[in-house]
């Protein structure tokens, strides 16, 4: 096993009515910056828990952070935050709202052009210069409440960038799955779908000696394999969307990466479709994932026979098991009511894989995976077989 150290602080509370005990949780006597996304809030109820929650403390308001949220849209927020002297944040929203606000966060007391925190993946690990935030999460999937990092568009350049540090966990996370029951079937897809492939990430390397760690991330894929396409159907059953929730924050809270090693370029690649095109996150991944597990075979084919035999209870031998893998991986993604290719999103497609390469090969990114063996020339293969 890696040698590791986990150091996650984020207080992660779960639960049927917990966003009732914000009252206790934001510093007393906090200036609060409520930070949300395009209204979703209002219709649910979900703004009136909060600020029922929140009585007696002084609160400004903003919303409109889009998904996939604009340095040009926060840049508002780090304004209102200095003006204001704001002394905490509160994210009420999905990925996006929270990763706004990780950005918000950062960029207020940042030395130089906030641009910088993204393009030159500035670490943000000194929690004297960020400002301390909360989060009530309305959207199983990306991980966000429980941990460090996050993902922001710059509108004026299409770049769609990561970037984070150990200043930028969550004070505390407020997480209740009955706010699912308002979630439109496509984005409780994209949940699914989104914490899945985070799991694959971590786990479909090659094979190693973090046997825990294999076992924790075959048992979070059993467990979206199993309740995926039933919480679709049924978002207001309690038993589905607490493990629906549960299993998307254990899959991005950094516990198994620990130890092992990690791959990261489906999601890298499928950044670039979204910058690209605005198609969401998580069904970047399905169109990526499966080019990627075919062109990196050789590298992966143990590990995929592993998946295929402890997941899918595959038998046969291992080529075989580690292809039929792939095509069952496909399929799961088709249940979830994903499309697989490229071309199923858009029609002007022909030069996204020349594109993709040259902004790679412009940041210097030679060689991306576990191995660091996905060259330029492989990730051109993968998007192209993805059309
Ligand atoms: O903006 P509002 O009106 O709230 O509507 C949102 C948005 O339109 C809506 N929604 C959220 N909760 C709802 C709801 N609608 C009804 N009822 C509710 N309870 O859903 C739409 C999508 O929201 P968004 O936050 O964009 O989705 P998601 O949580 O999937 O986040 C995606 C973003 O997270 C990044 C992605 O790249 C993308 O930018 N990721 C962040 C990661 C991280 N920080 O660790 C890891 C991920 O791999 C991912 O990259
Ligand atoms: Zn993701």
């Amino acid at each position: 096993m890696l040698n590791f150290e986990l150091y996650n602080p984020t207080n992660l509370v779960f639960g049927k009515g917990q966003i009732e005990k914000l009252q206790t949780l934001v510093p007393k006597d906090a200036k609060i910056l409520l930070a949300y996304g395009g209204g979703s809030i209002f219709k649910n109820g979900i703004y009136d828990q909060v600020k029922t929650a929140l009585k007696g403390f002084e609160i400004v308001e903003f919303g409109g952070i889009e998904p996939n949220p604009h340095f040009e849209t926060l840049m508002k927020a780090v304004e209102i935050i200095k003006e204001q002297k704001i002394d905490f944040i509160l994210a009420v929203g999905g990925g996006s709202v929270i990763d706004g606000v990780k950005f918000i966060s950062a960029a207020v007391h940042y030395e130089g052009n906030p641009m910088e925190i993204l393009q030159k993946r500035i670490l943000i690990t000194d929690l004297s210069k960020v400002i301390p935030f909360g989060t009530v999460l309305t959207l199983p999937a990306t991980g966000s409440e429980m941990n460090s990092g996050a993902v922001v568009t710059i509108e004026a350049t299409h770049e769609k960038l990561a970037f984070g540090g150990s200043a930028l966990f969550p004070k505390f996370s407020i997480c209740d799955p009955t706010v699912i029951a308002s979630l439109p079937k496509r984005q409780l897809q994209n949940g699914v779908v989104d914490a899945f492939t985070h799991v694959m990430e971590q786990y479909l390397t090659y094979p190693h000696e973090g046997y825990l760690q294999d076992r924790l991330a075959e048992s979070i894929l059993q467990t979206l394999l199993e309740i995926g396409p039933k919480v679709v159907e049924n978002p207001t059953d309690y038993a589905l969307a607490s493990n629906f929730m549960w299993s998307c924050t254990m899959a991005l809270n950094g516990l198994i990466q620990k130890g092992v090693p990690t791959d990261w370029a489906t999601h890298m690649i499928g950044h670039e479709l979204t910058a690209l095109y605005g198609i969401d996150h998580a069904r970047t991944l399905a169109v990526i994932a499966p080019s990627l597990y075919k062109v990196m075979f050789e590298t992966k084919k143990g590990k995929l026979a592993q998946y295929g035999k402890r997941v899918f209870n595959l038998t046969g031998n291992d080529d075989e098991i580690a292809k039929e893998a792939i095509n069952k991986t496909v399929e799961f993604f088709h249940t979830m009511g994903m499309e697989t290719k490229l071309s199923d999103y858009t029609k002007d497609f022909s030069k996204t894989a020349d594109f993709i390469v040259n902004r790679f090969d412009e940041r210097g990114w030679k060689g991306l995976g576990e191995k660091q063996n996905i060259t330029l020339e492989k990730v051109k293969s993968i998007v192209e077989m993805s059309y």
